[in-house]
């Protein structure tokens, strides 16, 4: 077991020498110092994460960020200055010191400014900025509490600071340049629709099958063990099997309350994103032997909760 806690100079302590979990308004993340090769090689040891999944590099400030980078392309710049602090993360050039290990030998880094005041402070102090990817095992659901940090790898990690229940809930948004279009890779935190309202329209690219820029997106991933399938309106046959029912905002009349779990009683949607990946959790715990998931209503953080649901429920 990990120690949990809120101090920042304990946490800054550890960071010299060792990997932590680290809270985030996204996601809890498994952090260590960018420039230390060993460590970083360590996290991908932690999470059984292959050597072609790229981390995330977490920073204080866009200035900060733009140290990083070989060249920050005019639109995400401007991006980032109305975003950051917040779950979008960039794919910019990235810079001569920044490690292949980190990149997964991509020319591209991936910057991100997380808005949660706690890492904010120990990314200020610390002196370095934090290679990061989500805290779980490789393709399985983010963690969004200390406890679920704990729960999966606090064997493996001295320290996981508790910044809190992860008010976003959903992995960061993930954008960057493609032809000369702003383009985005990952639906996460930040929506389309707002994306598109200070930028215009932009190019999605979602899915790829193989070498993907981002594992994100590959078809299965962010799954729970539990077997899982999409349906608004399950019949006979299916409940008859007792599955977990995991609803937008109304429990399915007639069946077993115990086995149901609302997102959001009002409909509203960044409720539900907070809520999703500790509902996968519930229902892997639940004893049942399938999930059927409602999706939800396909706009705002909707889009990327779908996205989600769907990849648990590729096989
Ligand atoms: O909200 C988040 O983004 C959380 C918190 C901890 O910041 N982090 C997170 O990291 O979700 P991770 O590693 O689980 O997902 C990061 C995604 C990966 O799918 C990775 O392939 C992609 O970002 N990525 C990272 N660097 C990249 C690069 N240089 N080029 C393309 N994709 C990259
Ligand atoms: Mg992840």
């Amino acid at each position: 077991m990990a120690k949990i806690g809120a101090d920042l100079a304990e946490a800054a302590r550890f960071l010299e020498n060792d990997i932590i979990g680290i809270p985030t308004e996204t996601v809890y993340g498994l952090a260590a110092n960018v420039w230390r090769p060993d460590l970083v090689a360590r996290i991908f040891a932690i999470k059984n994460r292959p050597d072609f999944d790229p981390l995330i590099v977490h920073t204080f400030s866009l200035e900060e960020a733009q140290k990083l980078s070989k060249e920050f392309p005019e639109p995400l710049l401007n991006l980032c200055r109305e975003f950051w602090p917040g779950p979008l993360t960039v794919l910019v050039p990235k810079s001569e010191e920044i490690p292949y290990l980190v990149t997964s030998g991509l020319s591209q880094v991936a910057l991100r400014v997380p808005d949660h005041p706690l890492l904010l402070q120990l990314l200020q102090g610390c002196g370095f900025p934090l290679a990061a990817p989500s805290a779980n095992p490789f393709g399985y659901v983010s963690p969004t509490t200390a406890a679920h940090v704990d729960k999966q790898l606090g064997d493996k990690i001295p320290y996981i600071l508790d910044g809190g229940p992860a008010r976003v809930g959903l992995e960061s948004t993930i954008a960057g340049m493609e032809d000369g279009r702003l383009t985005i890779y990952r639906l996460g935190g930040l929506s389309i629709e707002k994306i598109q309202r200070f930028a215009g329209p932009v190019k999605l690219v979602l899915n790829q099958s193989s070498n993907p820029r981002a594992p994100g997106m590959l078809k299965s991933h962010y799954s729970p063990s539990i077997k899982t399938i999409l349906d608004s309106n399950p019949d006979g046959t299916i409940l008859a099997a007792n599955p977990f029912l995991l609803r937008f905002k109304e429990m399915l009349y007639g069946y077993p309350e115990h086995l149901q779990l609302v997102l959001s009683p009002d409909g509203d949607m960044e409720e539900a994103a907070s809520r999703l990946f500790g509902a996968l959790r519930q229902a892997d715990e639940s004893g049942c032997s399938m999930l059927v998931a409602e999706p939800v209503p396909e706009h705002g953080l909707g889009r990327a909760i779908n996205d989600r649901l769907r990849r648990a429920a590729t096989p």
